[in-house]
Protein backbone atom coordinates (compact mmCIF):
# COMPACT_ATOMS: atom_id res chain seq x y z
CA UNK A 1 0.00 0.00 0.00
CA UNK A 2 0.85 3.61 -1.10
CA UNK A 3 2.93 5.30 2.18
CA UNK A 4 0.93 7.97 3.63
CA UNK A 5 1.17 11.18 6.41
CA UNK A 6 0.52 10.72 9.54
CA UNK A 7 -3.35 11.41 10.13
CA UNK A 8 -4.04 14.29 12.15
CA UNK A 9 -8.12 13.95 12.54
CA UNK A 10 -9.55 10.48 13.81
CA UNK A 11 -13.03 9.48 13.78
CA UNK A 12 -14.22 6.23 15.97
CA UNK A 13 -17.71 5.40 15.30
CA UNK A 14 -19.10 2.43 17.24
CA UNK A 15 -21.51 -0.13 17.21
CA UNK A 16 -22.93 -3.10 19.23
CA UNK A 17 -23.42 -3.25 22.73
CA UNK A 18 -22.50 -0.39 25.62
CA UNK A 19 -18.79 -2.28 26.26
CA UNK A 20 -17.86 -1.34 22.81
CA UNK A 21 -19.02 2.12 23.28
CA UNK A 22 -16.50 2.19 26.28
CA UNK A 23 -13.50 0.81 24.18
CA UNK A 24 -14.68 3.31 21.81
CA UNK A 25 -14.37 6.32 23.78
CA UNK A 26 -11.00 4.57 25.30
CA UNK A 27 -9.41 4.43 21.52
CA UNK A 28 -10.66 8.01 20.88
CA UNK A 29 -8.39 8.89 24.25
CA UNK A 30 -5.88 7.15 23.07
CA UNK A 31 -5.66 8.92 19.47
CA UNK A 32 -6.14 11.99 21.20
CA UNK A 33 -3.14 11.79 23.41
CA UNK A 34 -0.54 10.69 20.47
CA UNK A 35 -2.00 14.21 18.84
CA UNK A 36 -4.64 13.77 16.80
CA UNK A 37 -7.89 15.80 16.84
CA UNK A 38 -11.69 14.77 16.33
CA UNK A 39 -12.76 15.35 12.87
CA UNK A 40 -15.80 17.79 13.10
CA UNK A 41 -19.17 17.00 11.72
CA UNK A 42 -18.76 16.61 8.07
CA UNK A 43 -14.95 16.97 8.24
CA UNK A 44 -13.56 14.29 6.32
CA UNK A 45 -11.19 12.57 8.94
CA UNK A 46 -7.84 10.62 7.94
CA UNK A 47 -8.62 7.80 10.28
CA UNK A 48 -11.64 6.18 11.06
CA UNK A 49 -12.07 3.39 13.19
CA UNK A 50 -14.90 1.46 12.61
CA UNK A 51 -15.58 -0.31 16.10
CA UNK A 52 -18.08 -3.30 14.74
CA UNK A 53 -20.11 -5.69 16.30
CA UNK A 54 -20.39 -9.34 15.38
CA UNK A 55 -23.26 -10.65 17.65
CA UNK A 56 -26.02 -11.04 14.87
CA UNK A 57 -25.28 -11.19 10.83
CA UNK A 58 -26.76 -7.83 10.20
CA UNK A 59 -24.77 -6.01 12.36
CA UNK A 60 -21.50 -7.52 10.83
CA UNK A 61 -22.12 -7.16 7.58
CA UNK A 62 -22.51 -3.52 8.30
CA UNK A 63 -18.94 -3.25 8.53
CA UNK A 64 -18.18 -3.87 4.79
CA UNK A 65 -21.43 -0.97 3.66
CA UNK A 66 -19.50 1.33 6.11
CA UNK A 67 -15.69 0.63 4.51
CA UNK A 68 -17.86 1.09 0.95
CA UNK A 69 -19.05 4.37 1.79
CA UNK A 70 -15.77 5.81 3.12
CA UNK A 71 -14.27 5.82 -0.15
CA UNK A 72 -14.02 8.74 -1.60
CA UNK A 73 -14.86 10.75 -4.47
CA UNK A 74 -11.11 10.40 -6.57
CA UNK A 75 -11.01 6.85 -5.18
CA UNK A 76 -8.54 7.20 -2.35
CA UNK A 77 -9.85 6.40 1.35
CA UNK A 78 -8.94 7.55 4.58
CA UNK A 79 -6.73 5.26 7.05
CA UNK A 80 -9.20 2.56 8.05
CA UNK A 81 -8.86 0.31 10.91
CA UNK A 82 -11.40 -2.51 11.81
CA UNK A 83 -11.68 -2.85 15.71
CA UNK A 84 -14.09 -4.76 18.11
CA UNK A 85 -15.93 -7.91 17.72
CA UNK A 86 -15.78 -8.63 13.96
CA UNK A 87 -11.74 -7.99 13.75
CA UNK A 88 -11.77 -10.88 16.56
CA UNK A 89 -13.83 -12.88 14.28
CA UNK A 90 -13.05 -12.68 11.06
CA UNK A 91 -9.25 -11.34 11.28
CA UNK A 92 -7.03 -11.74 8.01
CA UNK A 93 -10.40 -12.42 6.24
CA UNK A 94 -11.38 -8.54 6.14
CA UNK A 95 -8.16 -7.60 4.56
CA UNK A 96 -8.78 -9.80 1.73
CA UNK A 97 -12.81 -9.05 1.62
CA UNK A 98 -12.24 -4.94 2.43
CA UNK A 99 -8.76 -3.90 0.35
CA UNK A 100 -9.14 -0.62 1.45
CA UNK A 101 -8.47 -1.54 5.24
CA UNK A 102 -4.56 -1.49 6.97
CA UNK A 103 -5.39 -2.25 10.65
CA UNK A 104 -7.73 -5.10 12.01
CA UNK A 105 -7.67 -4.56 15.96
CA UNK A 106 -9.42 -7.29 18.35
CA UNK A 107 -11.42 -5.76 21.60
CA UNK A 108 -8.24 -6.86 23.80
CA UNK A 109 -5.22 -5.80 21.64
CA UNK A 110 -6.21 -1.83 20.83
CA UNK A 111 -3.95 -0.19 23.29
CA UNK A 112 -1.53 -1.29 20.07
CA UNK A 113 -3.43 1.04 17.82
CA UNK A 114 -0.59 4.00 17.77
CA UNK A 115 2.14 1.52 16.55
CA UNK A 116 -0.17 0.12 14.51
CA UNK A 117 -1.09 3.59 12.94
CA UNK A 118 2.91 4.03 12.70
CA UNK A 119 2.82 1.11 10.38
CA UNK A 120 -0.02 1.87 8.44
CA UNK A 121 1.37 4.93 7.60
CA UNK A 122 4.31 3.17 6.36
CA UNK A 123 2.28 1.39 3.67
CA UNK A 124 1.89 -1.83 5.84
CA UNK A 125 -1.19 -3.91 6.61
CA UNK A 126 -1.84 -5.00 10.34
CA UNK A 127 -3.29 -7.41 11.86
CA UNK A 128 -3.69 -7.72 15.88
CA UNK A 129 -6.20 -10.12 17.51
CA UNK A 130 -3.91 -11.43 20.29
CA UNK A 131 -5.60 -11.08 23.53
CA UNK A 132 -2.28 -10.61 26.01
CA UNK A 133 -1.87 -11.27 29.68
CA UNK A 134 -1.59 -7.56 30.54
CA UNK A 135 -4.79 -6.27 29.66
CA UNK A 136 -5.04 -2.76 27.54
CA UNK A 137 -6.65 -1.45 30.66
CA UNK A 138 -3.59 -1.38 32.25
CA UNK A 139 -1.99 0.26 28.99
CA UNK A 140 -4.20 3.46 28.30
CA UNK A 141 -3.95 6.87 29.41
CA UNK A 142 -5.72 8.69 32.14
CA UNK A 143 -9.54 9.80 31.78
CA UNK A 144 -10.49 13.12 30.13
CA UNK A 145 -13.39 14.99 30.41
CA UNK A 146 -16.64 13.13 30.46
CA UNK A 147 -20.61 13.69 30.48
CA UNK A 148 -22.90 13.39 33.63
CA UNK A 149 -23.39 9.49 32.91
CA UNK A 150 -20.03 7.44 31.92
CA UNK A 151 -19.91 3.71 31.62
CA UNK A 152 -16.94 1.78 33.45
CA UNK A 153 -16.35 -1.80 31.81
CA UNK A 154 -15.29 -3.82 34.92
CA UNK A 155 -15.71 -7.55 33.98
CA UNK A 156 -15.02 -8.51 30.10
CA UNK A 157 -15.44 -12.00 28.29
CA UNK A 158 -17.40 -15.03 28.88
CA UNK A 159 -17.40 -18.46 29.78
CA UNK A 160 -20.93 -18.97 29.44
CA UNK A 161 -20.79 -20.37 25.86
CA UNK A 162 -24.50 -20.05 25.23
CA UNK A 163 -25.29 -22.15 22.09
CA UNK A 164 -26.09 -18.90 19.48
CA UNK A 165 -23.40 -16.36 21.32
CA UNK A 166 -19.80 -15.46 19.38
CA UNK A 167 -18.93 -13.42 22.81
CA UNK A 168 -16.89 -16.15 24.52
CA UNK A 169 -15.38 -16.14 21.41
CA UNK A 170 -14.97 -12.34 20.10
CA UNK A 171 -14.34 -11.38 24.12
CA UNK A 172 -12.53 -14.38 25.24
CA UNK A 173 -12.45 -15.85 29.02
CA UNK A 174 -13.97 -13.76 31.70
CA UNK A 175 -11.61 -11.40 33.69
CA UNK A 176 -12.23 -9.21 36.24
CA UNK A 177 -10.33 -5.62 36.35
CA UNK A 178 -8.50 -4.82 39.65
CA UNK A 179 -10.51 -3.56 42.49
CA UNK A 180 -8.22 -0.72 42.75
CA UNK A 181 -7.46 0.46 39.54
CA UNK A 182 -11.29 0.26 39.44
CA UNK A 183 -11.79 2.63 42.02
CA UNK A 184 -9.16 5.13 41.04
CA UNK A 185 -10.65 5.14 37.37
CA UNK A 186 -13.80 5.93 39.14
CA UNK A 187 -12.60 9.02 41.09
CA UNK A 188 -11.12 10.06 38.44
CA UNK A 189 -14.33 9.92 36.04
CA UNK A 190 -16.21 11.96 38.95
CA UNK A 191 -13.32 14.22 38.59
CA UNK A 192 -13.91 14.87 35.19
CA UNK A 193 -17.53 15.16 35.32
CA UNK A 194 -19.20 12.17 36.05
CA UNK A 195 -22.49 11.89 38.29
CA UNK A 196 -23.73 8.63 37.33
CA UNK A 197 -20.94 5.80 36.76
CA UNK A 198 -22.75 2.37 34.98
CA UNK A 199 -21.28 -0.39 35.53
CA UNK A 200 -20.32 -2.96 32.18
CA UNK A 201 -19.26 -6.24 31.69
CA UNK A 202 -20.92 -9.33 29.23
CA UNK A 203 -21.39 -10.72 32.84
CA UNK A 204 -21.42 -7.45 35.28
CA UNK A 205 -22.38 -10.18 38.41
CA UNK A 206 -19.91 -12.67 37.94
CA UNK A 207 -16.91 -9.75 38.90
CA UNK A 208 -14.83 -10.97 41.66
CA UNK A 209 -11.92 -9.09 43.13
CA UNK A 210 -10.07 -8.85 46.45
CA UNK A 211 -10.32 -5.32 48.40
CA UNK A 212 -8.27 -2.81 49.96
CA UNK A 213 -7.86 -5.36 53.26
CA UNK A 214 -7.37 -8.37 50.74
CA UNK A 215 -11.00 -9.62 51.66
CA UNK A 216 -12.25 -11.17 48.31
CA UNK A 217 -15.54 -9.29 47.21
CA UNK A 218 -18.15 -9.69 44.62
CA UNK A 219 -19.95 -6.91 42.42
CA UNK A 220 -22.15 -5.56 45.66
CA UNK A 221 -18.77 -4.92 47.88
CA UNK A 222 -17.52 -2.90 44.63
CA UNK A 223 -20.42 -0.96 44.28
CA UNK A 224 -20.45 -0.58 47.90
CA UNK A 225 -17.22 1.40 47.60
CA UNK A 226 -17.85 3.46 44.72
CA UNK A 227 -21.11 4.74 46.92
CA UNK A 228 -18.04 6.14 49.13
CA UNK A 229 -17.41 8.60 46.35
CA UNK A 230 -19.21 12.22 47.58
CA UNK A 231 -19.54 13.76 44.16
CA UNK A 232 -21.05 10.02 43.15
CA UNK A 233 -24.97 10.46 42.66
CA UNK A 234 -25.91 7.45 41.11
CA UNK A 235 -24.56 3.36 40.03
CA UNK A 236 -26.03 1.12 37.82
CA UNK A 237 -24.43 -1.94 36.25
CA UNK A 238 -25.40 -4.09 33.67
CA UNK A 239 -25.86 -6.93 31.95
CA UNK A 240 -26.30 -9.12 34.66
CA UNK A 241 -26.71 -13.41 33.81
CA UNK A 242 -29.04 -14.92 36.17
CA UNK A 243 -26.95 -17.69 37.84
CA UNK A 244 -24.83 -14.48 38.96
CA UNK A 245 -27.23 -13.00 40.55
CA UNK A 246 -25.99 -12.60 44.51
CA UNK A 247 -27.76 -12.41 47.94
CA UNK A 248 -25.38 -10.03 48.21
CA UNK A 249 -26.22 -8.00 45.15
CA UNK A 250 -29.86 -8.29 46.16
CA UNK A 251 -28.98 -6.51 49.50
CA UNK A 252 -27.15 -4.23 47.87
CA UNK A 253 -30.35 -2.76 46.17
CA UNK A 254 -31.79 -2.17 49.28
CA UNK A 255 -28.34 -1.04 51.08
CA UNK A 256 -27.46 1.21 48.82
CA UNK A 257 -29.24 4.48 48.40
CA UNK A 258 -26.78 5.54 45.13
CA UNK A 259 -27.32 1.82 43.72
CA UNK A 260 -30.40 2.66 41.28
CA UNK A 261 -33.92 0.28 41.16
CA UNK A 262 -33.16 -1.04 37.90
CA UNK A 263 -32.04 -4.44 36.93
CA UNK A 264 -30.90 -5.88 33.15
CA UNK A 265 -31.55 -9.75 33.82
CA UNK A 266 -32.18 -11.50 30.38
CA UNK A 267 -33.34 -14.64 30.52
CA UNK A 268 -33.65 -14.96 25.63
CA UNK A 269 -36.82 -17.66 26.40
CA UNK A 270 -39.55 -19.09 28.18
CA UNK A 271 -39.07 -22.71 27.48
CA UNK A 272 -37.38 -25.53 29.29
CA UNK A 273 -36.61 -27.42 26.58
CA UNK A 274 -35.36 -23.74 24.64
CA UNK A 275 -33.32 -22.63 27.40
CA UNK A 276 -31.66 -26.32 27.87
CA UNK A 277 -31.00 -26.17 23.99
CA UNK A 278 -29.59 -22.62 24.34
CA UNK A 279 -27.20 -23.88 27.22
CA UNK A 280 -28.49 -21.08 29.61
CA UNK A 281 -27.90 -22.91 32.74
CA UNK A 282 -30.90 -21.47 34.46
CA UNK A 283 -35.00 -22.77 33.77
CA UNK A 284 -37.81 -20.67 33.61
CA UNK A 285 -38.59 -21.54 37.30
CA UNK A 286 -35.21 -20.69 39.09
CA UNK A 287 -35.18 -17.86 36.44
CA UNK A 288 -38.95 -16.34 37.89
CA UNK A 289 -37.27 -17.59 41.66
CA UNK A 290 -34.74 -15.12 41.61
CA UNK A 291 -37.02 -12.17 40.25
CA UNK A 292 -39.16 -13.07 43.09
CA UNK A 293 -36.47 -12.45 45.92
CA UNK A 294 -35.33 -9.11 43.82
CA UNK A 295 -38.80 -7.69 43.76
CA UNK A 296 -39.16 -8.78 47.84
CA UNK A 297 -36.10 -7.23 48.46
CA UNK A 298 -37.07 -3.85 46.35
CA UNK A 299 -40.47 -3.65 44.74
CA UNK A 300 -40.35 -0.77 42.95
CA UNK A 301 -37.56 -2.20 40.88
CA UNK A 302 -37.44 -1.62 37.55
CA UNK A 303 -36.68 -5.20 35.54
CA UNK A 304 -35.43 -5.89 31.80
CA UNK A 305 -34.26 -8.16 29.53
CA UNK A 306 -33.47 -9.28 26.50
CA UNK A 307 -35.43 -11.78 23.99
CA UNK A 308 -34.25 -14.22 21.22
CA UNK A 309 -37.47 -15.36 18.92
CA UNK A 310 -37.27 -18.54 16.74
CA UNK A 311 -34.13 -20.57 18.49
CA UNK A 312 -33.52 -23.37 16.47
CA UNK A 313 -36.67 -25.95 16.87
CA UNK A 314 -39.02 -23.31 18.38
CA UNK A 315 -42.37 -24.66 18.40
CA UNK A 316 -45.29 -21.90 18.59
CA UNK A 317 -46.24 -23.74 22.11
CA UNK A 318 -42.41 -22.99 22.95
CA UNK A 319 -42.92 -19.03 21.55
CA UNK A 320 -46.06 -18.95 23.71
CA UNK A 321 -44.22 -19.81 26.85
CA UNK A 322 -41.86 -17.12 26.15
CA UNK A 323 -45.00 -14.51 25.99
CA UNK A 324 -46.62 -15.86 29.26
CA UNK A 325 -43.23 -15.63 31.21
CA UNK A 326 -43.02 -11.86 30.05
CA UNK A 327 -47.01 -11.76 31.11
CA UNK A 328 -45.61 -13.27 34.90
CA UNK A 329 -43.08 -10.58 35.38
CA UNK A 330 -44.21 -7.42 33.90
CA UNK A 331 -41.06 -5.46 32.37
CA UNK A 332 -40.28 -2.14 32.50
CA UNK A 333 -38.54 -2.41 29.11
CA UNK A 334 -36.92 -4.87 27.03
CA UNK A 335 -34.25 -5.93 23.92
CA UNK A 336 -35.77 -8.47 21.44
CA UNK A 337 -33.96 -10.02 18.78
CA UNK A 338 -34.81 -12.16 15.69
CA UNK A 339 -32.63 -15.67 16.46
CA UNK A 340 -29.27 -15.22 13.89
CA UNK A 341 -27.19 -18.31 13.09
CA UNK A 342 -23.43 -17.25 13.72
CA UNK A 343 -20.75 -19.13 12.00
CA UNK A 344 -19.17 -21.78 14.34
CA UNK A 345 -21.64 -21.41 16.93
CA UNK A 346 -23.25 -25.15 17.95
CA UNK A 347 -26.47 -23.50 17.63
CA UNK A 348 -26.12 -22.93 13.92
CA UNK A 349 -25.78 -26.49 12.89
CA UNK A 350 -28.95 -27.51 14.93
CA UNK A 351 -31.76 -28.94 13.44
CA UNK A 352 -35.12 -27.25 12.93
CA UNK A 353 -34.04 -23.37 11.56
CA UNK A 354 -37.01 -21.26 11.96
CA UNK A 355 -38.54 -19.44 8.34
CA UNK A 356 -37.78 -16.30 8.19
CA UNK A 357 -41.72 -14.83 8.17
CA UNK A 358 -42.24 -17.02 11.20
CA UNK A 359 -39.53 -15.55 13.23
CA UNK A 360 -41.09 -11.73 12.14
CA UNK A 361 -44.19 -12.68 13.08
CA UNK A 362 -43.01 -13.71 16.01
CA UNK A 363 -41.05 -11.02 17.17
CA UNK A 364 -43.86 -8.80 16.07
CA UNK A 365 -46.50 -10.32 18.70
CA UNK A 366 -43.66 -10.94 20.97
CA UNK A 367 -43.10 -6.80 20.71
CA UNK A 368 -46.68 -5.50 20.99
CA UNK A 369 -46.55 -7.45 24.62
CA UNK A 370 -43.63 -5.74 25.59
CA UNK A 371 -45.11 -2.61 24.66
CA UNK A 372 -48.16 -3.22 26.25
CA UNK A 373 -45.73 -3.73 29.71
CA UNK A 374 -43.53 -0.95 28.86
CA UNK A 375 -46.54 1.24 28.84
CA UNK A 376 -48.14 0.05 31.84
CA UNK A 377 -45.15 0.48 33.62
CA UNK A 378 -44.72 3.73 32.71
CA UNK A 379 -48.02 4.88 33.29
CA UNK A 380 -48.05 3.55 36.67
CA UNK A 381 -44.76 6.03 37.60
CA UNK A 382 -47.51 8.74 37.01
CA UNK A 383 -47.91 10.81 40.42
CA UNK A 384 -44.50 9.31 41.65
CA UNK A 385 -41.95 12.26 43.12
CA UNK A 386 -38.26 11.33 41.45
CA UNK A 387 -35.17 12.85 41.04
CA UNK A 388 -34.00 13.00 37.49
CA UNK A 389 -30.28 13.40 36.45
CA UNK A 390 -29.94 16.15 33.84
CA UNK A 391 -28.36 14.35 30.33
CA UNK A 392 -28.82 17.02 27.65
CA UNK A 393 -31.30 19.99 26.42
CA UNK A 394 -34.51 18.46 24.67
CA UNK A 395 -35.42 18.94 21.37
CA UNK A 396 -38.19 21.96 22.33
CA UNK A 397 -36.63 25.51 23.66
CA UNK A 398 -36.57 25.77 27.39
CA UNK A 399 -36.50 21.54 27.49
CA UNK A 400 -34.40 19.80 29.73
CA UNK A 401 -33.53 15.52 29.29
CA UNK A 402 -33.04 13.38 32.23
CA UNK A 403 -33.26 9.66 33.36
CA UNK A 404 -35.76 8.48 36.10
CA UNK A 405 -34.29 6.08 38.72
CA UNK A 406 -36.01 3.28 36.25
CA UNK A 407 -33.56 4.30 33.44
CA UNK A 408 -37.32 6.06 32.16
CA UNK A 409 -36.53 9.00 29.98
CA UNK A 410 -37.94 12.24 31.76
CA UNK A 411 -38.43 15.48 30.01
CA UNK A 412 -39.79 18.87 31.49
CA UNK A 413 -38.67 22.70 31.54
CA UNK A 414 -37.51 24.82 34.05
CA UNK A 415 -33.88 26.52 35.19
CA UNK A 416 -31.38 23.69 35.63
CA UNK A 417 -27.94 22.27 33.82
CA UNK A 418 -26.71 19.70 32.86
CA UNK A 419 -25.27 17.22 35.64
CA UNK A 420 -28.35 18.88 37.93
CA UNK A 421 -29.84 16.24 39.77
CA UNK A 422 -33.25 17.65 40.25
CA UNK A 423 -36.55 16.69 41.73
CA UNK A 424 -39.67 16.01 39.80
CA UNK A 425 -43.45 15.34 40.24
CA UNK A 426 -44.25 12.49 37.02
CA UNK A 427 -47.44 13.51 35.14
CA UNK A 428 -47.65 12.09 31.75
CA UNK A 429 -46.08 9.28 30.13
CA UNK A 430 -45.88 7.58 26.77
CA UNK A 431 -44.46 3.84 25.90
CA UNK A 432 -40.67 5.54 25.22
CA UNK A 433 -40.80 8.69 27.73
CA UNK A 434 -42.90 10.93 30.65
CA UNK A 435 -42.91 14.32 30.72
CA UNK A 436 -42.69 15.82 34.19
CA UNK A 437 -42.55 18.80 36.79
CA UNK A 438 -39.77 20.87 38.13
CA UNK A 439 -40.24 21.00 41.71
CA UNK A 440 -36.86 21.95 43.03
CA UNK A 441 -33.10 21.46 42.41
CA UNK A 442 -31.91 18.45 45.05
CA UNK A 443 -28.41 18.90 44.78
CA UNK A 444 -26.31 21.69 42.60
N1 LIG B 1 -24.09 -11.35 28.24
C1 LIG B 1 -25.36 -10.88 28.05
C2 LIG B 1 -25.68 -10.30 26.67
C3 LIG B 1 -24.88 -10.62 25.48
S1 LIG B 1 -25.36 -10.21 23.88
C4 LIG B 1 -26.33 -11.96 28.43
O1 LIG B 1 -26.03 -13.11 28.50
O2 LIG B 1 -27.45 -11.65 28.68
C5 LIG B 1 -26.85 -9.31 23.98
C6 LIG B 1 -28.05 -10.04 23.51
O3 LIG B 1 -27.97 -10.34 22.14
C7 LIG B 1 -28.28 -11.38 24.17
O4 LIG B 1 -28.81 -11.25 25.44
C8 LIG B 1 -29.20 -12.04 23.19
O5 LIG B 1 -30.55 -11.74 23.48
C9 LIG B 1 -28.81 -11.42 21.86
N2 LIG B 1 -28.11 -12.38 21.01
C10 LIG B 1 -26.91 -12.95 21.22
N3 LIG B 1 -26.59 -13.80 20.22
C11 LIG B 1 -27.64 -13.77 19.35
C12 LIG B 1 -27.93 -14.45 18.13
N4 LIG B 1 -27.08 -15.33 17.61
N5 LIG B 1 -29.09 -14.17 17.51
C13 LIG B 1 -29.95 -13.28 18.04
N6 LIG B 1 -29.74 -12.61 19.18
C14 LIG B 1 -28.60 -12.86 19.85
FE1 LIG C 1 -23.45 -14.69 25.16
FE2 LIG C 1 -24.60 -16.30 26.91
FE3 LIG C 1 -22.23 -15.22 27.47
FE4 LIG C 1 -24.41 -13.70 27.41
S1 LIG C 1 -24.01 -15.39 28.85
S2 LIG C 1 -22.45 -13.23 26.49
S3 LIG C 1 -25.60 -14.60 25.77
S4 LIG C 1 -22.64 -16.68 25.87
FE1 LIG D 1 -21.41 -6.97 19.76
FE2 LIG D 1 -19.10 -7.69 20.71
FE3 LIG D 1 -20.77 -6.30 22.20
S1 LIG D 1 -20.37 -8.88 19.41
S2 LIG D 1 -22.72 -6.95 21.47
S3 LIG D 1 -19.80 -5.60 20.36
S4 LIG D 1 -19.43 -7.92 22.89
Amino acid sequence: MQPVSPPQTYRVKSFGCQMNVYDGERMAELLAAEGMRPATEGEDAELVVLNTCHIRERAAEKVYSDIGRLRREDGSSPLIAVAGCVAQAEGEEIMTRAPAVRMVVGPQAYHRLPEMIAEAVEGKRAVDTDMPAQTKFDALPARRKVGPTAFLTVQEGCDKFCTYCVVPYTRGAEISRPYASLVAEAQRLVEAGAREITLLGQNVNAWTGDDTRGRPVGLDGLIRELAEIPQLARIRYTTSHPNDMTDGLIAAHVEVEKLMPFLHLPVQAGSDRVLKAMNRSHSRDSYLKILDRVRAARPDIALSGDFIVGFPGETETEFAETLSLIDAVGYAQCFSFKYSARPGTPAATMEGHVAPEVMDERLQRLQAVLNRHQLAFNQASVGKRCEVLVERKGKRPGQWLGKSPWLQSVHFEGDVAIGDLVAVDLQEAWPNSLHARLLHTAHA
